[in-house]
């Protein structure tokens, strides 16, 4: 017998490895990737596919999210995916469900303060999936950059016996992150949509330089404002808490969330795309 003073001193249980990618579906390049690195590196791959109420609130896309189970089957049998997990609602959430994970602190601002309830929708069905299909490794991709740190504190905080890997985004070749929700951006709207990245870029890699962080903020703020977004939040800040930053600090990214008409893009670029 021994004496172990955490779970992690145990041997993981021998067997094939996991590699689970939780998605919402309507599957794009960007998951894709996920994929194709839980194939590389994984036994046995899940894809999950459940476009989850939880995590939208009452006035966001949750009725008009893309829906194409079938496409996106396609995409994980090309793939060479074992398994896709693509349940009913009744199955994640049965009648009387009424348990979940409050992700606390860090899933209060940005995203958190615009879209309040979203990482505790987010953070309950992740762990309904890790204990669905106990995953050895989940993946994840740095474009939800907050959601990594969210699942992240989730995973330590309440022992789950998973790896996480976060995989860079993946753009469009004009820079736009590959999203679902681009199908909503009207012609118009797509053709000013690269500059959200172009701006993340800009004032990073100028913080990188010694730039002065307030400056550079405000400038691609006024050069968004200019090119007809809205922003809800375009800031610099600590990879690990989240926090403003005055002044250049690793690891940290600038990460925005922006509104082109009625549609919502998020996207971050973190510096030295240190981990
Ligand atoms: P969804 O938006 O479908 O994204 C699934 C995964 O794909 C997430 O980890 C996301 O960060 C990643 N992803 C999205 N766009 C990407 C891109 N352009 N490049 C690389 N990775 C990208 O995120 C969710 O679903 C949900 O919140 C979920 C975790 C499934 C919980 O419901």
């Amino acid at each position: 017998m021994r004496i172990v003073s955490s779970f992690r001193d145990f041997a993981p249980e021998p067997g094939p490895t996991i590699g689970l990618v939780p998605t919402m579906g309507a599957l794009h390049e960007g998951h894709r990737e996920l994929v194709r690195r839980a194939r590389a590196e994984c036994d046995r791959v899940v894809v999950s596919i459940f476009v989850n109420p939880a995590q939208f609130g009452p006035n966001e896309d949750y009725g008009r999210y893309p829906r194409q189970l079938e496409a996106d089957c396609d995409l994980c049998a090309a793939e060479g995916v074992d398994a896709v997990y693509a349940p009913e609602l009744h199955d994640v959430y049965p009648d009387g469900f009424s348990t979940a994970i409050d992700p606390g602190e860090i899933a209060s601002e940005w995203e958190g303060a615009f879209r309040p309830g979203h990482f505790r929708g987010v953070v309950t069905v992740v762990g309904k999936l890790f204990n669905t299909v106990l995953p050895t490794i989940a993946y994840f991709g740095w474009k939800d950059l907050q959601q990594c740190l969210v699942v992240t504190r989730m995973v330590r905080d309440l022992d789950f016996r998973v790896r996480l890997e976060f995989v860079d985004t993946v753009r469009e070749v004009d820079g736009l992150a590959l999203s679902s929700r681009n199908a909503y951006l009207e012609a118009n709207a797509r053709l000013i949509a690269p500059r959200l990245y172009s701006e993340l870029k800009r004032s990073g890699e100028a913080i990188e330089a010694g730039g002065n962080v307030q400056e550079e903020l405000d400038q691609s703020r006024l050069v968004l404002r200019d090119a007809g977004f809205d922003i809800d939040y375009f800031a610099y800040v600590d990879m690990k808490s989240l926090e403003s930053l005055d002044t250049m600090l690793l690891p940290s990214a600038v990460i925005a969330a922006v509104r082109l008409g009625s549609t919502r893009l998020i996207d971050n670029y973190r510096l030295h795309r240190q981990a």
